[in-house]
Parts: structure tokens; C-alpha cells; sequence
């Protein structure tokens, strides 16, 4: 048993993990929209700074002050997490272009992100393409020496970054380029109903799937871990409550 595994923030969950994440690798949380995806993984970071670790959010869903103000109301100290706006409004035209964004680019700590504006991304103009964002990511993991990743999300990576035809071997380079930087990374990936496993999931080294099931007292979400490499690990589905404190994961 690996003695010296990494909280994920939730208590639960590491109870499921038995332990937590071995560190240094790259795993997928996955799960259908409105999920939790983006909390659970920004959990994690926000367990990271509290521990005084450098970490990184990389943002490609949502601009920066939209996550600033969705955190909010879990009153986590989210200050030090740092965020890379690689939100592109290339989605705005068509037809989109791949863009390249620029390596001199530098993350900023939430601290400064102001709540109620949109600041213009800081790729705005440039391109995005997976190629440019793992050399920014290479530069940025030596100069600053982060513990904690959370690329948000691989599905808008796949699609605003890659061109079609390259991005099954983008992909792999990608999760390639993250297992041997030997950084902690979350992946966040959107499934569909008739996605039997996210195309991401046989390179991770392992899978948090959450799910989301409306019945007629509402929505319920439970959360399975799908694989985990070199550990062993709770196989049943449990049940998670996102609550004003963040996720809780009732793991029995
Ligand atoms: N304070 C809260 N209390 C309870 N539930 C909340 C709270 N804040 C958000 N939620 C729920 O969490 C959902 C959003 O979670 P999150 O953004 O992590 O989902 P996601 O899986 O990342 O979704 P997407 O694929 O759209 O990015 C909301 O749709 C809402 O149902
Ligand atoms: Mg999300």
C-alpha cells in the first residue's frame, strides 16, 4: 500500500481512494453536466493551498470571475489558487480557427480577479491550440513549480483546441506530456448518456465518475471511482451532496 497519498479535500472520496490520489499523476473526473465536476476538482486545489502548495486551475469552460463568484458560496479561501484564463472567444466566429497561445502568458492568483467584470481573456487574439497550451503548461510547471493541476475541461480543450482530425493523438501527447511532468492533475471530462467511457479515461491513470439522476424529490449524484492504477479502491457507487461547505461524499 502507498503510504504517501494526496487528499483530494474530500473526505469521503479519499475514504473511497483508500487514501487518496497517489501523487504525481493524471486522473479524469468524469460525469454528465451540472454533475459537480468543476467543484470537485477545484476542492482539491483549494485542499492544496490550505497545505501551502502552489496550484494551478486552468480554465477553459468558464472566464476566471465566473468561477470567483460560483466559489463564493462555499466561502473557500480560493485566493491563492492561480488561474490561466484559456477561456478563447474564438467560439464567437465561425468557422473557428485554431489559435496559438502565447508562452509568455502567466497564470494570476484569484485574488485579482475582480468578480463583477469579465476581464478580456488573456488569449484573446492569440490562438489556443493544445500544442501551445502544453508548451505555456511545461514552461509554467518548471518556473513555478506547481503540486496541483486541474485542466477544466478536456471536452473544451478537444473541441475549441484541436483540429478533428489530430485529436485522438493530441490527446494522447497531452496525457503523455502530463504523466511525465509528474504534477497531480485533475481532468475534467463531460460524458454523454451513450458514452460507455471517456476517450480520455484508458491513458488517465485513473477515473472518478460522478453521476446525476433526477427523481421526483429531485436531483440525487453519486460517484464511483471507474479505475485507479496501482491502488486498490472502494467499487461501489456512492452518494455525494453538494452542500454550502462543498462536496461531501457519503462513503459508508
Ligand atoms: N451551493 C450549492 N449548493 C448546492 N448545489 C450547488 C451549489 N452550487 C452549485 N450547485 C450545483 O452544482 C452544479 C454545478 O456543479 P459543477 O459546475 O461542478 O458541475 P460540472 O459537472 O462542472 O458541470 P459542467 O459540465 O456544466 O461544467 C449546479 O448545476 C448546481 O446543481
Ligand atoms: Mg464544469
Amino acid at each position: 500500500m502507498i503510504t504517501n497519498k494526496q487528499s483530494t479535500g474530500i473526505r469521503g472520496l479519499d475514504k473511497m481512494l483508500h487514501g487518496g490520489l497517489v501523487p504525481g499523476r493524471a486522473y479524469i473526473v468524469s460525469g454528465p453536466p451540472g454533475s459537480g465536476k468543476t467543484i470537485l476538482s477545484s476542492q482539491f486545489l483549494v485542499d492544496g493551498v490550505e497545505g501551502g502548495e502552489r496550484v494551478l486551475f486552468v480554465a477553459l469552460e468558464e472566464p476566471p470571475n465566473e468561477l470567483k463568484y460560483n466559489f463564493r458560496v462555499f466561502g473557500w479561501p480560493i485566493d491563492g489558487i492561480e488561474v490561466l484564463d484559456a477561456n478563447s472567444d474564438i467560439r464567437r466566429f465561425e468557422p473557428t480557427p485554431i489559435l496559438e497561445i502565447s508562452t509568455e502568458e502567466e497564470p494570476v492568483r484569484f485574488s485579482l480577479i475582480r468578480d463583477d467584470i469579465r476581464k478580456t481573456p488573456d488569449v484573446e487574439s492569440h490562438e489556443v491550440s493544445v500544442h501551445s497550451l502544453q508548451q505555456l503548461l511545461k514552461s509554467l510547471f518548471i518556473k513555478r513549480g506547481y503540486s496541483r493541476v486541474v485542466i477544466d475541461s478536456m471536452t473544451a480543450l478537444r473541441y475549441f483546441c484541436m483540429k478533428d482530425f489530430e485529436e485522438n493523438i493530441s490527446t494522447q501527447s497531452f496525457m503523455r506530456f502530463l504523466a511525465e511532468s509528474k504534477v497531480t492533475t485533475l481532468l475534467t471530462v463531460e460524458t454523454t448518456e451513450a458514452m460507455e467511457m471517456a476517450p480520455e479515461a484508458f491513458l488517465a491513470r485513473g477515473e472518478i465518475r460522478l453521476y446525476k439522476v433526477r427523481d421526483e424529490s429531485g436531483i440525487k449524484r453519486f460517484i464511483s471511482i471507474e479505475k485507479y492504477k496501482g491502488s486498490t479502491h472502494d467499487e461501489s457507487i456512492r452518494p455525494f451532496d453538494i452542500t454550502p461547505k462543498g462536496i461531501v461524499v457519503h462513503a459508508g
